[in-house]
């Protein structure tokens, strides 16, 4: 140690500008976004908001057209192979093939991350054990409950040790146990290993719960950003509010009548959601 003042922790993923157009419709539009190392950041928003093209961006699945993209400071366009080894990827769309044991879907992802052949058979239990799947491991993934193969997906995602983890909607769809348990794994190996988490969902209550901080993406920017206090603090005060409001009423507030309008899911997309966690919650 030396009396210099320490440089700034490289920030685990900056998203610069970040554009991503399907022909004229631009998903994600000026993407400015910073996640520090360790923390779980939320990147919210309703349907079509740009969340899971601004992550594949990220994850190198999709190109980067305009703007910048690092992980670890390593550039997602020019250095894909580098990023891909830092991170564990959930994506929306169920991926576990039911057709293989659990036990047999994880240690596919050891050997596509090519985590060593002696390592393997320990690094596949122990992913297994992370998500409470040791007693299931050996049964066809095909007979899990969705909450299971959620969690088998999360495995999937650990085997190779990411320093980030990079989850799309990790729990859409899942019984409000079945969610709590998911969000306690992440939990758990987060305060083991210090992994980053870059999660996106829709559901306000479960990101003000288990995000350190959020991001309201509304047409492909980001409208807000701050911990979930802050951005429920920051209303109540211009409102001069006598309750404190929801993170769903500080997305109301920031997209405002934006989210009026029926492009590419919106306003009625938050009524139903905020319906739902209403009946779960
Ligand atoms: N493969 C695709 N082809 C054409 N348009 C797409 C494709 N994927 C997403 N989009 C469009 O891009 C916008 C953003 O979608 P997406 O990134 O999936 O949003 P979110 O994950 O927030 O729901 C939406 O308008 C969507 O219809
Ligand atoms: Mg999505």
């Amino acid at each position: 140690m030396t009396g210099d003042t320490p440089a700034a922790p490289v920030e685990a993923v900056t998203c610069t500008g970040l554009g991503y157009a399907f022909g004229d419709n631009r998903a994600v539009d000026g993407l400015d976004l910073a996640v520090h190392q360790g923390e779980v950041f939320g990147l919210l928003g309703p349907n079509g908001a740009g969340k899971t093209t601004a992550i594949r961006c990220v994850t190198t699945l999709l190109p980067v057209p305009a703007g910048t993209v690092r992980v670890f400071g390593r550039d997602a366009a020019r250095e894909r192979m580098a990023v891909r080894r830092l991170l564990g990827y959930v994506p929306q769309q169920l991926s576990a093939d039911s057709g293989l044991t659990g036990r047999e879907n994880v240690a596919l992802f050891a050997r596509v991350f090519d985590v060593p052949r002696r390592e393997r058979a320990a690094r596949v239990g122990r992913a297994l054990s992370a998500v409470g799947l040791t007693d299931a491991a050996d049964r066809l993934a095909g007979t899990y409950s969705g909450g299971m193969i959620r969690r088998l997906e999360l495995a999937q995602a650990l085997v190779s040790a990411p320093r980030l983890l990079i989850l799309d909607e990790p729990t859409i769809g899942l019984d409000p146990i079945a969610r709590t348990d998911v969000w306690e794994h992440i939990n758990a190996v987060r305060a083991a290993t210090g992994m980053t988490v870059l999660v996106t969902t829709h559901y306000m209550d479960e990101a003000d719960q288990y995000c350190d901080r959020v991001a309201l993406m509304h047409r492909g920017r980001v409208r807000a950003l701050g911990t979930p206090a802050e951005l429920r603090r920051g209303l109540a005060e211009r409102e001069g509010a006598d309750f404190l409001p929801t993170l769903e009423d500080v997305f109301r507030d920031v997209a405002g009548s934006g989210l009026d309008d029926h492009s590419g899911g919106g306003f009625r997309d938050v009524r139903s959601t905020r319906r739902t966690a209403r009946r779960v919650g």
